[in-house]
């Protein structure tokens, strides 16, 4: 806006914000403000608690402004702001490498930063093309994502992700991407707990797809061990190994999405160590800050990086990074918050607490209007009729009034709700979760 035409702007004034993922005109109506943070609770400006059933956006894992993590944050700001990890490093971004290859299982022992998961998804396909490339085989340029699958918001996430919203506004997108179907069947799996029985064999249309284009045109296949943001899909029984092994039949690599999955979600570090399947390539970002911190990344296996590992000393082996790769902030956060999780044992504990919760969450199956729900870890989906006309309104009220009247952030797609906590809720934490979804889904009928 020009100095002329300066809009008379209150101190409070809300237009200015093109808000993401958000509808804009309704938000500004009748704000749901939120002003502070602490382990389980949100706070409105005026201090009233709201329970948080998301983990924000299924990031903060370790739950909110953990003192471990507000301090080193602090500390690292008052020591060094900012460094380039291009020709230059600084201690923590290798301190942190190295505690994620142990944490990630096999030889996923290579760590590329990027500061959110989409970033993280373009760098996983791109190190997939350039792998294939240094290796010889630079044919191999196809990409095959999954129906329902979500990977952010960039060119490459919207192409292989399946996510209709996401794709019908922007074009053609990149070219040479199929898709496997997705995995979900109400009829066969409505109210399961944990992998649904019926399903794995939809991996077998890898195959299929393979036959089409001729294996040896495609590069990599990127799945998220478990759809998050299109509402909790659980994969299979066996759905995941036979992907691998199809995979491996044909020289393809093998990508999980973990930026929902890892740390901790579902009671193991990393979702690859829960359903014992390797992949070549994984993304993470979200709880490896516990979201205090943007950062996202990939952690790649042993093979793929040494693929790269080769010409003149001098030249840099992956042209690609951003100026932000492994900022010292993000990765003094990330460092405190593989601490925490440590510490307070949290992956054990989301282990630990799986059975109670997914028990919890389905007695909501009595609530009006549920037709069904999913859960998996400490994950759940609760799928709501949609109101004549007005898809995803039923849920749009519920998160409203869940925040105006009973205390709660809810987290919605359409007419889904999806419930992840932060790792440490207690178990009445977990009631109360529950109780105020209960009420919310109740207002909403
Ligand atoms: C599986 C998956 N991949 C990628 C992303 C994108 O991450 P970001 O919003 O940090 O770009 C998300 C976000 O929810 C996700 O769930």
């Amino acid at each position: 806006m020009s100095a002329n035409a300066a809009r008379v702007s209150a101190p409070n004034d809300l237009e200015a914000f093109w808000m993401p993922f958000t509808s804009n005109r309704a938000f500004k109506k009748r704000p749901r403000m939120i002003a502070r943070a602490k382990d389980m609770y949100y706070y409105t400006p005026e201090g009233r608690a709201i329970i948080d059933s998301s983990a924000g956006l299924w990031c903060a894992n370790a739950g909110h402004n953990r003192e471990p993590i507000v301090k080193a944050i602090q500390a690292q700001a008052a020591e060094l702001d900012f460094a380039p990890n291009f020709q230059f490093g600084h201690p923590k971004v290798f301190e942190l490498s190295s505690r994620l290859a142990a944490l990630a299982p096999g030889d996923l022992d290579y760590a590329f930063y990027t500061n959110s998961g989409s970033e993280a998804v373009d760098t996983a396909l791109k190190i997939a093309l350039a792998y294939h490339h240094a290796r010889g085989e630079a044919g191999r340029t196809r990409l095959i994502g999954r129906e329902r699958g979500y990977h952010g918001v960039g060119f490459g996430g919207i192409s292989v992700g399946g996510m209709v919203a996401n794709r019908r506004t922007f074009g053609t997108m990149l070219s040479g991407v199929d898709h496997l179907p997705h995995t979900y069947n109400r009829a066969e799996q409505a109210f399961t707990k944990g992998e649904p029985e019926w399903g794995g064999h939809l991996a077998d249309e890898l195959e299929r797809i393979a036959q089409l284009h001729d294996a040896s045109t495609i590069a990599a296949v990127i799945v998220e061990p478990m759809a998050g943001s299109t509402g909790v899909l659980p994969p299979p029984k066996g759905y995941l190994k036979r992907l691998r092994q199809i995979c491996d039949k044909y020289g393809i690599l093998l990508i999980f999405d973990e930026v929902i999955t890892g740390f901790g979600r579902l009671g193991a570090p990393f979702a690859a160590e829960r359903f014992d399947v390797l992949p070549d390539i994984f993304t993470f970002a979200k709880g490896v800050t516990s979201g205090a911190v943007p950062m996202g990344g990939i952690m790649a296996r042993k093979h793929v990086y040494d693929a790269f590992m080769k010409g003149p000393e001098h030249v840099a082996e992956l042209f690609h990074g951003y100026t932000y790769s492994g900022h010292p902030l993000a990765c003094a956060a990330a460092l405190a918050t593989l601490d925490v999780y440590r510490d307070e044992k949290l992956f054990e504990k989301a282990k630990a607490m799986e059975e109670r919760w997914m028990e919890a969450v389905m007695t909501l199956r009595s609530q009006p209007n549920v037709l069904d729900i999913r859960t998996m870890g400490i994950t759940a989906a609760i799928d709501l009729a949609s109101r004549p006309d007005a898809v995803g309104k039923r849920a749009y009220d519920a998160m409203e009034t869940g925040y105006h009247d009973h205390g709660i952030m809810l987290r919605i797609t359409a007419d889904t709700i999806a419930l992840t906590p932060p790792l440490i809720a207690t178990d009445a934490q977990i009631d109360e979760i529950i109780e105020k979804t209960g009420k919310a889904i109740r207002s909403a009928a």
